[in-house]
């Protein structure tokens, strides 16, 4: 048996967690234990980075003492330290890059370097121990909407993403509009089963031809217009047709580049993963594509579709059985690519 303890702070999750791998390489979790900002942000109405940063250096010892004790091993129990170093709010992505690499070098421990988006995908081998690569993945969280050629467990190609913003920055900024509370995505989600998602025209964010890009920017916008006009005109807003309506464009665009891309590279299995995988209109919509194309879903639980910890664990233990081991010169990087 083997533990490793993944680390977590691009944004606004303290999160540490140990995961173990059993002699059969089988994952399981031991313990997950995430430290939540969002009541602190959600008076700003969004994540304010320097207060990030300030609260995971509050909160990072005590979540990973937490940890260890949750998962009933010591320090000298581990084999490797995990830690998400790109991409994400730079500030706050250093705070656990400093930590993990003070807390390796102390203990004498491996260190790796995670790539969040990865961390994402790789929630889904901790609820599915079937999963196995090559399958197609598409990653929607608050910052990234991307579909994956993912050929083996740390071989990564990109095949599609978006052009402009996130498919949850549009939900949560659309809500935000509609009296919602930060991040609005799971409320959103509620609200939308009240409403007609036919009732508000909205374009696709599905570009057309052949591509796997999408773009978010014009959906947003006309959303934003629909409802500025329903104020200027002193109609009451329809809340619950417009998250419908927001929601059914988003899940059609992603569903239909999804399918585009099945039938690209005839994958069998397509990971759904990202903050915006807890959606159920995504979730369900997906499972009709995947039928559609004669391929599995597989979908963590809503409570890894966030970011935590156990995510990271998870594709460290990828990176560090193939050798990928970082030293104290890791920096993080707020890009995708450091
Ligand atoms: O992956 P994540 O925790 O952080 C990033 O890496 O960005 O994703 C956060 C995003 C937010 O935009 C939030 O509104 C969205 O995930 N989200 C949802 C749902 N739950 C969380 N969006 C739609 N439906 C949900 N049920
Ligand atoms: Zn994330």
């Amino acid at each position: 048996m083997k533990y490793v303890l993944g680390m977590e702070s691009s944004c606004d999750e303290t999160s540490a967690a140990v995961v173990r791998v059993g002699d059969d390489g089988r994952m399981s979790i031991a313990a997950n234990i995430v430290a939540s900002q969002i009541e602190t942000h959600r008076l700003y109405g969004g994540v304010v980075p320097e207060i990030a940063s300030r609260a995971h250096i509050e909160a990072v010892s005590g979540i990973t003492r937490e940890a260890l004790s949750g998962a009933g091993i010591g320090v000298g129990d581990l084999s490797a330290v995990a830690v998400t170093a790109f991409p994400g709010l730079i500030g706050a992505l250093l705070v656990g890059v400093n930590f993990a690499k003070s807390f390796a070098y102390a203990n004498d421990l491996p260190l790796v370097a995670v790539d969040h988006i990865k961390a994402h995908v790789a929630a889904a081998y901790l609820s599915d121990e079937a999963l196995c690569p090559p399958f197609l993945a598409v990653v929607v969280s608050g910052g990234h909407t991307a579909l994956f050629d993912v050929r083996d467990h740390t071989d990564f190609r990109l095949i599609g993403s978006t052009r402009d913003d996130a498919a949850g920055e549009a939900f949560d900024k659309i809500g935000r509009v509609i009296g919602l509370p930060y991040p609005a995505g799971a409320a959103l989600d509620q609200l939308a089963r009240q409403g007609d998602p036919g009732a508000v025209p909205l374009p696709s964010p599905a570009l057309g031809g052949d591509t796997l890009d999408l773009s978010f920017s014009g959906l947003k916008t006309a959303a934003l217009n629909y409802i500025h006009h329903c104020e200027q005109t002193g109609v009451p807003v329809p809340r619950a047709d417009i998250a419908a309506s927001l929601t059914r464009a988003v899940t059609a665009g992603i569903t239909k580049k999804a399918g585009q891309a099945l039938a690209a590279t005839g994958h069998k299995t397509v990971v759904l993963a990202g903050g915006v995988a807890a959606n159920s209109h995504l979730r369900a919509g997906l499972l009709q594509t995947a039928k559609k194309y004669g391929a599995r879903l597989s979908v963590p639980p809503v409570s890894l579709c966030g970011d935590n910890g156990a995510m990271v664990a998870a594709a460290g233990w990828f990176e560090y059985r193939r050798g990928h081991l970082a030293d104290v010169s890791l920096n993080a990087s707020a890009e995708d690519e450091p």
